[in-house]
């Protein structure tokens, strides 16, 4: 009876435990779902994360890249003021030349003082100009030719006294050029050279075409036989007479009528080099001024000073040469007018123009008796200075720029 007893209760004992085993495990089975399930959500949380985190990212390298293209435009936008500035300070520069500049009225002041002794006066005197002085004529050796030939006529008995206005017409072409009217006859076209060297010279009916032209391609062309180097070239008389550069340089007298080449020659002037030290690209300036051509150019021969020969337009001989007192070193262009070289100078950094050595082929007047004249501020430097005498002003290319200077005259006599 006693093991019956036990047999049922150890069956019941059974039956209870491998209950509460079954609910233990389903118990844990419920756990462990939610766990997944919340290691589902995690999973899924976290890739939500980094994709955010990946589109922040974008963003933030947009916006960087934004920032840094607005910042370029700023950039421009200052370098475009800059160049506004620059034109604004030259039309102040040109309003300013209305009245006399300060600088020319002191050395003028100061040359007439000049009255010690000859080598004090020649130390203070290249000291105001930067010019050495010539040699005293009297004692210097004569030239190629004396005295001038009795023929020489003077049409003209005017120096320059002042620049009395700037004007900038354009901005055009090439930092080096030239641009150029001729003074003979009523035609008012205007010839372009842009750059340094190149085979086709551009043509504008009128100043008002070429002002508002916006680039070469709608403008008259002429196409020369053979290439222009430098920027000594003239337009005179229905002419161009334009340096070419072979073994030697020649003197081409081009028919802009026709379009032939009338005559060419080569200068008798051996062991050329730079005429003006501040540009290379220059070994022969052509010039025009009331009398007619004029060569300005240096030979190795006198490496210090420039030359200047008188050119006959109709045969291209030379008539006449002068070694001239005015130093290549720091010239930057030159110009003829009635008869007298005006050299123009600058530094290296360019900083004002200045006419500091004259040379009068007449003899009436020198450096010495003249006062220094100052061209309104720029910034870039003159690759071209052409004289109209006609017109008594200087067409000037200045880094691009292309500019009119009107000058004002005054008898040479009156300056004594
Ligand atoms: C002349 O200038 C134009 C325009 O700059 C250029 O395309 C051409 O090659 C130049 N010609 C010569 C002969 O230098
Ligand atoms: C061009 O004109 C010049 C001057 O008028 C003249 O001497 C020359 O013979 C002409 N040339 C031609 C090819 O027509």
């Amino acid at each position: 009876m006693a093991g019956i007893v036990a047999c049922v209760l150890l069956s019941l004992v059974t039956m209870v435990h491998s209950q509460v085993q079954t609910a233990f495990l389903e118990y844990m089975q419920t756990r462990m779902g939610v766990l997944e399930e919340r290691i589902a959500q995690w999973h899924d949380h976290s890739s939500r994360y980094s994709s955010e985190l990946r589109d922040f990212k974008n963003q933030v390298l947009k916006m960087l890249e934004n920032i840094e293209k607005e910042r370029e435009a700023v950039r421009n936008e200052v370098e475009n003021t800059n160049v506004r500035v620059d034109r604004l300070e030259r039309e102040v520069d040109y309003l300013e030349t209305q009245n006399p500049a300060p600088p020319c009225v002191e050395i003028d002041e100061k040359l007439t003082e000049l009255h010690v002794n000859k080598k004090k006066k020649n130390e203070k005197y290249e000291k105001l100009t930067g010019c050495p002085k010539a040699e005293n004529p009297d004692t210097a050796e004569p030239n190629v030719v004396p005295s001038p030939p009795p023929n020489r006529k003077s049409y003209c008995s005017d120096t320059i006294s002042q620049v009395n206005a700037m004007k900038i017409l354009k901005r055009y072409g090439s930092s080096t050029g030239l641009w150029t009217k001729d003074p003979i006859g009523n035609s008012e076209r205007v010839y372009v050279f842009d750059g340094s060297g190149n085979d086709t010279v551009y043509l504008f009916p009128r100043m008002k075409e070429f002002t508002l032209s916006t680039s070469t391609r709608k403008s008259a062309r002429v196409k020369l036989p053979f290439p222009w180097i430098g920027t000594g070239h003239v337009v005179y008389g229905g002419h161009l007479y334009y340096v070419r550069q072979g073994d030697e340089f020649q003197v081409i007298k081009f028919n802009l009528v026709n379009k032939t080449v009338v005559d060419s020659a080569v200068l008798p002037i051996e062991d050329q080099v730079p005429v003006y030290g501040l540009s290379t690209h220059n070994y022969i300036d052509i010039a025009a001024d009331e009398e007619g051509l004029w060569v300005i150019y240096a030979t190795r021969e006198n490496e210090k000073n420039i030359c200047l020969a008188k050119l006959d337009s109709n045969s291209l001989s030379i008539e006449q040469m002068w070694d001239t007192p005015c130093p290549i070193e720091n010239a930057e262009s030159a110009f003829v007018v009635c008869g007298t070289l005006y050299v123009v100078y600058n530094t290296k950094l360019p900083s004002r123009s200045r006419i500091q050595c004259v040379f009068d082929v007449s003899g009436t007047i020198s450096s010495e008796n003249v006062p220094v004249v100052y061209f309104p501020k720029r910034y870039g430097s003159h690759s071209s200075m052409k004289y109209n005498p006609k017109e008594r002003q200087i067409y000037a290319w200045d880094d691009g720029y292309q500019i009119i200077y009107k000058l004002s005259m005054k008898p040479k006599d009156e300056l004594y």
